[in-house]
């Protein structure tokens, strides 16, 4: 992998003479399921303090449409759950975190019923429903295409009540502060009190994904993957960077948010077609819309450029229409907003970037390389996706490996009774604070340069063209010290999309969500093992 210039270690200066002091037992990062599940966990064991940069619900969880991969349902079994994940992950899942995670996560899901999270049922029993991948329906929804929204709110509920949890809305943190790599915490920027130093004995880095370094994507604003980017700067290692997920299925109107069209409507029927009308999955895989979502993805690539047509189509008009606005409810409403009548019109739609399979390597407690800093959810890599993730597997794995960063993180407190040891720390990054920067203009510029050259298709002339660019605005971006999200958000998506682009120029094959045109086959021999870098 090329060396890159090394980042600054802190992207701010600080004095802990001067800064403001908080003390936590365990510090989490992030509001959405890892984040709260993390939290719920280590509050058994002491004091938590969750801090989350926009308002609590405002995350990749609460976005999640499709639903929970789980094995609940009475034909299913474990080994069938791992037998399909370990098939779509292409000879790069880490076996042991599939196994954990799948029999671990009906417990854990029985115990977010029992917090009180509805599931869509039919006679009092949970209703599965089939996405691309799967073998047979295992997937358990809310509200017909609300499921993250249901789960968060179950678990903010029960982190507000419990006693042991406090949470800061609308703070930033910008690096963990650590010493000889063990992590003593995070400095962090409240938007009414500023910054701020939060001591912890253990942190859970639990911020989510990095959606938002792309052009086309169904990450809201949050997900600018700075937990990867204060992990990398601190020296964590990571691990498969180059594999995005490329959802097949948004909205595609112009001046839409680009909307999730969930995978089960395919799983319901929905049939995908062309701009001439004409169906396309079926030449291009036996499962056809059901294939998984690297295949559908490419396959929808290849019709917009053979029909030379921005988008495809999803048709559901042959599905009863009561069926459908109840079975849909949300994309029912999102569509008749933009005049689409979803029983009437077909709904136009093309992939765009939805998860981030890498991340911060974690081990099989939710444990970093760093000593006293966990990962869990979106952020870490656990090895559970391998090349290619199976819709819903990953609230899933949010879920369990939440709960397991917090029970770990809170044990080993109670094991080493340590007291909070704060020190002295100046940081003094010694940028300019001047700027004469338009940070929208090359926030956007970089999001179409990824979208371009590292997107679902790649090949080296891109990927070093993209490599070129970025550093030429890291050279004018990085320089400076910056007092406001933005500019913190700028300088981590930069990172991030280096760490893309040069994790992909090393895979040279294709893999799962890791397409090279100029590498195509996939290299059982010389690739199939992870991409780490430190
Ligand atoms: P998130 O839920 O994204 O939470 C991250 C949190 O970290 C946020 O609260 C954010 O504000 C906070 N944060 C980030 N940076 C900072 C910072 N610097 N300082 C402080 N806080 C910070 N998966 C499924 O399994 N099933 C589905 O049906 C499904 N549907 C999806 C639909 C959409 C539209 C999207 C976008 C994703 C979907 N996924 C689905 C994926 C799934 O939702 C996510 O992978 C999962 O919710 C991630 O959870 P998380 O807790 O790791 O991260
Ligand atoms: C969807 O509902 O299609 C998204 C599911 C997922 O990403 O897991």
């Amino acid at each position: 992998m090329k060396k890159q210039k090394e980042p600054k270690r802190y992207l701010i200066s600080f004095d802990s003479n001067t800064t403001s002091h908080v003390f936590t037992d365990v510090l989490v990062i992030g509001s959405g399921l890892a984040g709260l599940s993390a939290a719920i966990q280590a509050a058994g064991y002491g004091s938590v303090l969750v801090v989350t940069k926009d308002k609590i619900d405002e995350n990749n969880t609460a976005y999640a449409q499709g639903g929970i991969a789980v094995v609940l349902s009475a034909h299913d079994t474990v080994m069938k759950h791992m037998k399909d994940t370990l098939d779509a992950g292409q000879g790069l899942c880490n076996t042991a975190a599939v196994r954990t995670i799948v029999s671990e996560g009906p417990k854990q899901v029985k115990k977010l019923i029992e917090y009180g999270a509805a599931f869509d049922k039919e006679d009092d029993h949970l209703i599965f429903t089939q996405e691309g991948g799967h073998s047979f329906p295992r997937i358990i929804r809310a509200q017909g295409d609300s499921t993250g929204r249901e789960v968060e709110h179950t678990l903010i509920h029960v982190a507000r009540e419990h006693q042991n949890i406090k949470i800061f809305e609308h703070t930033f943190t910008i690096d963990l502060i650590t010493r000889d790599n063990i992590c003593h915490g995070a400095v962090a920027w409240h938007i009414k009190k500023g910054t701020m130093l939060i001591w912890a004995k253990r942190t859970i880095l639990a911020t989510g994904g990095c959606g938002q370094v792309y052009r086309e994507t169904t990450n809201p604003d949050v997900a600018t993957g700075d937990g990867v980017a204060m992990a990398y700067r601190a020296g964590a290692a990571l691990q498969d960077m180059e594999f995005i997920q490329f959802h097949p299925t948004t909205l595609y109107i112009a001046g839409a948010v680009r909307f999730l069209i969930t995978e089960t409507v395919r799983g319901e029927g929905g049939i995908l077609r062309n701009k001439k009308g004409v169906r396309f999955m079926p030449k291009y895989h036996p499962q056809a819309e059901l294939a998984p979502r690297d295949v559908v993805s490419q396959s929808i690539l290849k019709e917009m450029q053979k029909t030379d047509h921005t988008n495809v189509y999803i048709d559901v008009r042959h599905i009863a229409k009561d069926r459908l606005y109840a079975r849909f409810p949300k994309i029912k409403e999102i569509c008749a907003s933009f005049g689409i009548d979803i029983a009437k019109d077909l709904i136009p739609v093309r992939p765009s970037a939805h998860y981030m399979i890498g991340g911060v390597k974690v081990n099989r407690f939710s444990r970093t390389s760093i000593q006293q800093l966990y990962a869990c959810g979106e952020v870490a890599c656990t090895g559970m996706h391998g090349a290619n993730r199976l819709g819903s597997n990953s609230l899933l794995e949010g879920l369990v490996t939440g709960h397991m960063a917090g029970a770990d993180a809170g044990k080993s407190i109670q094991r080493t009774k340590r007291e909070l040891m704060p020190y002295a720390v100046h940081e003094s990054v010694g940028l300019s604070k001047i700027s004469w920067l338009d940070l929208h203009d090359i926030g956007n510029s970089l999001k179409s340069l990824m979208w371009r050259d590292a997107g679902i298709e790649r090949d080296e002339r891109h990927l070093l063209e993209a490599e070129e660019m970025i550093e030429m605005w890291c050279s004018y971006v990085m320089d400076k010290e910056f007092s406001n999200t933005i500019g913190w958000e700028l300088q981590n998506m930069l990172l991030v999309s280096q760490l893309i682009v040069s994790f992909a120029r090393k895979r040279k094959e294709s893999r799962g969500v890791h397409h090279r045109t100029d590498y195509p086959e996939t290299d059982n021999i010389q690739w199939k093992k992870h991409t780490i870098k430190k």
